[in-house]
């Protein structure tokens, strides 16, 4: 006779240390020592690529910013800032980010927002010399996460 209440509780007990490994990756993400310091993200490739495109962007928002304000056209800096603001989500993104740290997670939404809210600024009154601030305060994140990591990938 099966004794349903054992199974019951090999069931919840495979369930609770599903939850608790989908945590962990969740909230440490896939990592080992980097080559020069810094902790390595291993990835796989295509994901690799995926991390670095934005960071292109990144950095083509960082230049459109400077650009704009420097010639005083707003709107320039509302289509920079605004082209880093918001991450397209699909599946694999969603697979990526559990391989990411909750660190990293973090500083990458922070930028994003930063951005998003450089636009709003660009869009508002605030003073340019304000956004110019923002926009150096945001650089400051790009540096801190520089620092402390690196992408690797598995083929
Ligand atoms: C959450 C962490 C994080 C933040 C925030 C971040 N980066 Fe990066 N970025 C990385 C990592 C990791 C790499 C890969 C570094 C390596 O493997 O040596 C990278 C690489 C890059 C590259 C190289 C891209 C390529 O094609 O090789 C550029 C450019 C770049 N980042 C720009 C920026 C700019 C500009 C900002 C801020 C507006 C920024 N990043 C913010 C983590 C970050």
């Amino acid at each position: 006779m099966i004794n349903t209440h054992k199974l019951t509780l090999l069931a919840l007990a495979l369930w609770l240390i599903t939850i608790a490994v989908l945590t962990w990756f969740f909230v440490y993400g896939k990592t080992r020592a980097g080559t020069d310091g810094r902790t390595a993200i291993v990835l796989k490739s295509t994901e690799r690529n995926l991390i670095l495109a934005e960071m292109r962007t990144f950095l083509s928002s960082t230049q459109g910013i400077l650009d704009g304000a420097n010639q005083g056209n707003r709107d320039l800096v509302f289509q920079a800032a605004s082209a880093s603001a918001m991450p397209e989500t699909d599946d694999e993104k969603l697979v990526l980010m559990a391989k990411l740290p909750m660190d990293f997670k973090m500083l990458g939404m922070s930028v994003r927002s930063d951005m998003a809210a450089i636009a709003a600024a660009a869009k508002s009154t605030t003073p340019t010399p304000e956004i110019l601030q923002m926009t150096a305060n945001t650089l400051t994140k790009c540096v801190a996460c520089h620092a402390t990591w690196q992408l690797q990938s598995n083929p």
